[in-house]
């Protein structure tokens, strides 16, 4: 089988926005204690903060990381897990179903971010409280000074602000579990008030409003029509999200489910550029695909979890190697919508539905951390058009399925060319080409390839490294003219530079 990717330098999609590369950390199972935060552990620092995550999270630079949830923050209290730890309450947290502990807060969470060299998107609870307290935490994280809250702050040790610059305006309030679940008129008009206080407290902050918890949605599209109708004018992005389950074990239908994802996102757009031309407005709404990835492999056993307990094991999928390729072509597709996904964040970060998994002795990489990683690492600059001349197949709820996904970056400023690729032909190996005359005196840098003859392949802690890249030399430039191979069932990053 062949392939031939088609570019043209000046045909470009958009700049990569970096915050596309986020992630979420939420009071949920082992994500923050035991995940970022474990007093008493020797691989953790003075403040607790564990020193191993931290190299995997800075490996992956993860340029922005939401907190603290997810279906938590509708009924968190963020004020007790402020203040001496002793006196932080012991709480029911209905979402999930756990007593949370509060010994981790949202200081706690501001300076793992500064060790994480990441940015914190936080959201505020608009499930059981509003305006009032959305008000009170902003205060809290960003003012300097003189005022109770941000005095408050400096009282518990934090004399300088966070600066925080998004947030969230609640979770998935669309959704009937949601604590505190809401009409999208009653959402929407909730998001518009709250919004513009918080805008007046701090003018430079950006605001994200939820969009639908999934395309599956009953009030889809209603959803983000009705709420952006009350609150286009205070809000920045609209919120999308979904996560990919293979329950069929149909692999090649699994595989396409990135298409899912395309026809979400361009949905998506033309609902907010509708409300845009409704409003006559000036005002373009971008999108934060803020929860994303594949999620089910622990559903069975989370169904048997004891109720009311601390830090449960939930949420804990073990990925295999085809959810690394479906990562692979879900970050393709987010790159493909570049001009629109302004941010996005893999739900999660550590141990909960993660790319990076803990135990007492130790951290390793889960199989969907390397194509988020080298996203994260190469998919900088501008996202050039990219067409993918090849065979297609039928699924069962998928037609015309390219064999690959790809898309292509071009760094100007770093002289560099990245060409991501999945392959989903499971047997057969594809030969590829692509014209880079434009590019003259480029050169093939490094070719990074994660492959596996079983899909079901996983790194676990007694095997870390079952699923791992390897470097290949089968791609060559040869008079402007780069021809390669992509293995069958194959994630590849093809570096050119100068
Ligand atoms: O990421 C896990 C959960 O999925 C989040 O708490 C919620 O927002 C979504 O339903």
């Amino acid at each position: 089988m062949k392939a031939k990717i088609i570019i043209d330098k000046n045909f470009k999609i958009g700049e990569v926005q970096r915050n596309i590369y986020g992630s979420f950390i939420e009071h949920l199972g082992r994500a923050v204690y035991e995940g970022i935060y474990q007093p008493g552990l020797s691989v953790s620092d003075e403040e607790g903060l564990r020193k191993d995550t931290l190299e995997l999270v800075k490996e992956l630079n993860v340029p922005i990381v939401r907190y603290p949830g997810g279906n938590f923050v509708s009924g968190y209290n963020w004020e007790d897990g402020v203040g001496p730890k002793e006196k932080r309450p012991r709480k029911v947290d209905l979402a999930w179903g756990v007593v949370e502990t509060n010994q981790f807060g949202l200081d706690e969470f501001a300076s793992w971010a500064k060790k994480a060299d990441t940015e914190v998107m936080m959201a505020v609870n608009l499930g059981t409280r509003g305006i009032a307290e959305a008000l009170n935490v902003l205060e809290y994280c960003n003012l300097k000074g003189g005022s109770y809250y941000s005095d408050m702050r400096i009282a518990n040790g934090h004399k300088d602000p966070y600066g925080v610059k998004v947030w969230c305006l609640g979770n998935e309030m669309d959704g009937p579990w949601q604590i505190g679940h809401k009409t999208a008129t009653e959402y929407g008009r909730l998001a518009s008030e709250t919004g513009r206080v918080m805008k007046v407290m701090d003018p430079s902050i950006k605001l994200v409003a939820c969009g639908s918890s999934s395309s599956g949605m009953p009030t889809f599209a209603s959803w983000e029509a009705e709420v952006l109708d009350n609150c286009y004018n205070e809000i920045d992005y609209l919120s999308l999200h979904q996560y990919y389950n293979n329950m069929a074990n149909d692999s090649a239908d699994f595989l396409a489910r990135n298409m899912e994802m395309d026809d979400f996102i361009s949905s998506v757009v033309s609902i907010c550029d509708y409300v845009k031309a409704k409003k006559r407005s000036k005002k373009k709404i971008n999108l934060s695909f803020d929860e994303w990835n594949v999620w089910y492999h622990s559903n069975e056993q989370d169904k048997k979890l004891e109720k009311w307990v601390s830090v449960p094991h939930q949420l804990e999928d073990v990925y295999n190697f085809e959810d690394a390729l479906l990562v692979g072509s879900l970050l393709i597709t987010l790159l493909k919508h570049a001009d629109r996904v302004h941010m996005a964040c893999l739900a999660q970060l550590v141990n909960v539905i993660a790319p990076i998994m803990t135990s007492d002795t130790g951290a390793w990489r889960q199989t969907i951390f390397y194509p988020y990683k080298d996203a994260s690492l190469y998919g900088n600059g501008t996202v050039l058009n990219t067409i993918v001349d090849t065979e297609k197949y039928d699924s069962k709820n998928f037609c015309d399925v390219s064999y690959v996904d790809s898309i292509v970056v071009y760094n100007e400023e770093k002289e560099e060319v990245t060409i991501f690729a999945v392959n989903k032909n499971m047997t057969e190996d594809i030969e590829l080409t692509c014209d880079l005359r434009q590019f003259e005196g480029y050169k093939v840098k490094e070719h990074i390839v994660l492959h596996n003859e079983d899909l079901k392949a996983e790194n676990t802690e007694a095997n870390k490294n079952n699923v791992a890249p390897v470097t290949s030399d089968v791609s060559k430039l040869d008079g402007g003219i780069l021809n390669s191979v992509l293995k069958h069932k194959s994630w590849n990053v093809i570096r050119l530079s100068k």
